[in-house]
């Protein structure tokens, strides 16, 4: 953040309330509030609304403490994966003791992998309501990002809202980090509520996506905030891939699917509100539906990707609700050129609305989201490389799967360059159940699951959705299964199922 006059100009703009206005402090002296084995909980949904300059502040204190031979760890809360301004930097530095929940970050991936980081996963829509039940006892410190302060102190959210509130609410000081690279256009775009305790839960008052129930700013006593900061740098996002062949397949047989399923009068003719997970193949499905005759869409999602926002261009979808907007740079610039124009097609709420299971259900979300591997019963696997490496987390795929009208999982049908199968005997760790997953879908084909005992589906899976490569293998397994199995209902030869992993997955090699 430049100094000077620029920095008077974004406070006086962005910093409105005279008192907060009194708080503004660099980086490195807010960072110093946050102590050895503090909870901190910290604003960033995806790359979206992260704090940018306390972060990187505190990676620096940190190797400065350590070097000095103190210790500085803390604990960690987010509302899912940040970016590596944020975990990446403090990762580097070994200074998250714990961790929670979804992380995409590599440096935090191999210190929770290495056992040096011990890493809580929730299901995403749930860490509110842990957070402010105590379960995680009590939270030091809120760092926040937001767009900017009103004359009156209320907070104006960012491009996530995620867990800010419950954050702002619990923790027992509040650091500020005010982001003038943010559109000020994003102010009105947010629906603000929290969930208090049992029973009073306002989603019940949510009928369609664009219902707003809330207010569009985050409040917080001013009392407890102890530091502004200012900054200007734009959120960390990635350009999303060109997607490939097999995300391309998937995306036509998800859409062959929806015709089908409107044809036989299952689904209305705009589909029901659609929930897509991150990553290039929810984003391809997305792009899928571009060129496809379906319009009048609606979306109840987490995240706003690329896709969604070329769907919102193009007149398909008439609105989207999320608690995160993650656009690449370029498209960003886009939305940031015509933010008005997307005020009453984007809503943005606190993740624990956005994932509530009430809401889902009740709104009837057609939920797509990937897996790492699923089994020929229906079993899915999103978490575990071969059943111990964690790669990000639950996410919000159990959120939306367990509680949509249609629950669809997608994979490539290998990985590793084809020396592994992405459909397996029996999951080396179930994240997802059989009776929560109603299609799973792969460049091959699609498996409706949907009224089918578990000796059909594993039929309708293996001749699907498995590579040619690896179908004799499954098909072999299913057949012995069959014969040899002790119980009929879900044939398994347990030790086979269970060294499958171990004797292919690991060698890439078809030879037992
Ligand atoms: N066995 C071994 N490795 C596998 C594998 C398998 N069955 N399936 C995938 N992998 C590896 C890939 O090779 C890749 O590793 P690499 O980067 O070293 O090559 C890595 O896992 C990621 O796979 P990729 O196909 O690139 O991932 P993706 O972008 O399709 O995402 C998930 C798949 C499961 C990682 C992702 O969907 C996820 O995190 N899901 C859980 C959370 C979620 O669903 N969130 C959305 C809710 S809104």
């Amino acid at each position: 953040m430049q100094g000077g006059c620029r920095v008077m100009d974004i406070a006086g703009d962005r910093v409105r309330n005279a008192h907060l206005r009194g708080k503004i402090t660099g980086a490195a002296q807010a960072a110093e509030r946050i102590k050895n084995g503090y909870k901190v909980g910290v604003s960033g949904f995806t790359g979206a609304g992260c704090p940018k300059e306390v972060p990187r502040a505190l990676a620096g204190r940190i190797r400065r403490e350590r070097e000095s031979g103190r210790e500085l760890r803390i604990s960690l809360l987010t509302g899912a994966n940040t970016e590596a301004g944020l975990d990446g930097v403090l990762a580097e530095v070994d200074g998250i003791a714990f961790r929670s929940p979804f992380n995409a970050d590599p440096v935090v991936r191999e210190r929770i992998n290495s056992g040096e980081t011990e890493f809580l996963d929730p299901h995403i829509g749930s860490l509110s309501r842990i957070v402010r039940a105590g379960f995680l006892g009590e939270l030091d410190v809120a760092l926040v990002e937001v767009t900017g302060v009103t004359e009156d102190g209320r907070l104006i959210p960012s491009t996530s809202v995620g867990n800010n509130q419950v954050f702002l609410d619990c923790a027992r000081e509040v650091i500020l980090e005010v982001n003038s690279s943010q559109p000020s256009g994003l102010e009105g775009m947010h629906d603000v509520i929290e969930l208090l305790n049992p029973p009073h839960y306002p989603s019940s008052r949510i009928l369609s996506p664009a219902c707003r129930i809330g207010t569009p700013y985050l409040s917080c006593p001013p009392e407890k905030v102890k530091a502004v900061v200012l900054t200007d740098r734009p959120d960390d996002t990635v350009e999303l891939k060109e997607p490939d062949a097999d995300s391309r397949a998937i995306s036509r047989h998800i859409i062959d699917f929806f015709r089908r399923e409107v044809k036989a009068g299952r689904l209305p003719e705009n589909l029901y509100p659609l929930q897509s997970g991150v990553g290039n193949v929810a984003n391809a499905v997305l792009f899928g539906l571009l060129d496809s005759e379906f319009e009048g869409l609606e979306v109840y999602t987490e995240v706003i990707q690329d896709g969604l926002l070329a769907l919102i261009d193009a007149g398909k979808v008439r609105f989207a609700s999320s608690t995160a907007l993650a656009l690449s740079p370029s498209v960003m610039e886009r939305f940031r050129a015509n933010v008005g124009d997307y005020r009453d097609k984007i809503l943005l709420r606190p993740q624990s609305i956005s994932n509530h299971p009430g809401v889902i259900r009740r709104l009837g979300v057609v939920a797509m989201n990937g897996c790492v591997e699923f089994d020929i019963y229906g079993n899915v696997n999103s978490t575990h490389v071969n059943g111990t490496r964690m790669i990000n987390g639950i996410g919000g795929s159990g959120d939306f799967a367990r509680n949509a009208h249609i629950s669809i999982f997608t994979t490539s049908s290998v990985a590793k360059g084809g020396a592994v199968s992405c459909v397996v005997p029996m999951v080396s760790h179930v994240d997802h159940c059989e009776h929560d997953v109603s299609v799973v879908v792969t460049e091959q084909g699609i498996a409706d699951l949907r009224g089918a005992s578990p000796k059909r589906r594993a039929e309708r899976i293996i001749e699907a959705c498995v590579h040619p490569s690896f179908r004799p293998m499954l098909e072999d397994y299913y057949a012995r299964a069959l014969e040899g199995s002790p119980g009929k209902h879900t044939p398994h030869l347990l030790d086979e199922a269970l060294s499958w992993h171990t004797r292919f997955q690991k060698t890439g090699t078809m030879k037992t």
